[in-house]
């Protein structure tokens, strides 16, 4: 099977383009190096990998990858990322997060590529009022950020059937909040952050602590695409899936508290003032129904990964721009 990999360098894509070339799958990557190209040093020379650097408005370069490769599947990871990246960036959001979607549908279409997995965001339940349900795919989408309101407008122009010739499909994944080591590594996501400023000795600023929020390993959304990309096609065909495992919702107050109880001299700081009204559990029983798909690792594991990590010295400014997306 040979799969384009959009945003291949970053936080994701530098995961599952490794955990499909260990699976013996060609990987054409292309990313346009937003954050530098670190995450690709473990892949770079692997036989079965082939990276372009490029943007994905490019269409004419996006066109002759189609035109020189027969793709069975694209992976369409590459965005501006998170609400504060689009906050400050909403023109190139738009531009990248939906024309450019839009583009690449087209093209991956046009030249018969079967699979079209896009990365959607559970950030799209948005203010669900967390406590009282679990959000399941059909769930009323209510998104409060731009960056969420391009993912929910990206996923539902890509699930509309006449796009797709026969034989052909789109599958939206809404993935949890991701958590772990990846060679691009993120500290502006909350495990990572959190149990980095700790073990870095800054105190833990804390807004809203009674909001809940879905995690997921970054490797175990990783495995989560790779079955997608074998799936028969009627379980998968024009579906939506939560990416993550219903037990790994948490209130933030209990990362916080999970955090402080590996390294008691953290200081937690509570917040006002920084209005995130993203509150929400999420349903991720269909996927583990269809795809016998279940987390391997825990938001524990990564907070004692993540600080064992910076105390060894492993990591150092983790304020770095290469670690944040904003
Ligand atoms: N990390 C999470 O918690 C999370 C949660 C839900 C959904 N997602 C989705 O997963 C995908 C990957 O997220 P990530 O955390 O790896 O983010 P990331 O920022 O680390 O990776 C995105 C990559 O896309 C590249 N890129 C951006 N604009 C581009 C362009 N115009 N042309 C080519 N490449 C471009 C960047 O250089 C970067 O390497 C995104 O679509 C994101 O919305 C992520």
């Amino acid at each position: 099977m040979r799969v384009l990999i959009t945003g291949v360098a970053g936080y994701i894509g530098s995961v599952v383009a490794r955990t499909l070339l260990e699976g013996n799958l060609s990987v054409v990557g292309i990313d346009n190096l937003l954050f530098g190209g670190e995450g690709l040093t473990t892949i770079f020379t692997h036989p079965l990998f082939v990276f372009r650097r490029a943007d994905l408005n490019d269409t004419a370069l996006i066109r002759s990858l189609f035109e020189t490769s027969q793709f069975d599947a694209v992976v369409h990871l590459a965005a501006i990322v998170g609400d504060p990246a689009c906050r400050s960036q909403p023109d190139l959001a738009e531009a990248v997060n939906w024309t450019a979607t839009v583009k690449l549908a087209a093209v991956a279409s046009e030249h018969l590529v079967e699979r079209f997995v896009f990365a959607s965001t559970c950030s799209n339940y948005g203010a669900s009022r967390g406590a009282e349900t679990l959000m399941a795919e059909d769930a009323e989408l209510r998104p409060v950020s731009h960056y969420a309101t391009l993912k929910v407008r990206a996923e539902q122009h890509l699930l509309q059937r006449h796009l797709w010739p026969k034989d052909t499909f789109p599958v939206v994944l809404r993935f949890a909040t991701a958590h772990g080591v990846s060679p691009r590594m993120r500290f502006d996501l909350t495990v990572n952050e959190f149990a980095a400023a700790t073990a870095e000795g800054y105190p833990l600023d804390v807004y809203n602590p009674l909001s809940w929020r879905p995690y997921c390993h970054v490797a175990d959304i990783s495995r989560a695409i790779e079955k997608i990309l074998f799936a028969p096609t009627s379980q998968v065909a024009f579906e939506t899936f939560n990416v993550g495992d219903t037990t790994e919702n948490y209130r933030k107050d209990a990362i916080v508290a999970a955090v402080v109880q590996r390294n008691s001299s953290a200081t937690v700081r509570h917040l006002e003032g920084a209005a995130d009204p993203r509150d929400y559990r999420v349903d991720f029983s269909k996927i583990a129904r269809c795809l016998d798909f279940r987390c391997s690792r825990r938001v524990n594991d990564t907070i004692d990964q993540v600080s064992s990590m910076i105390e060894a010295g492993i990591f150092v400014d983790t304020k770095s721009w290469r670690y944040r997306n904003a």
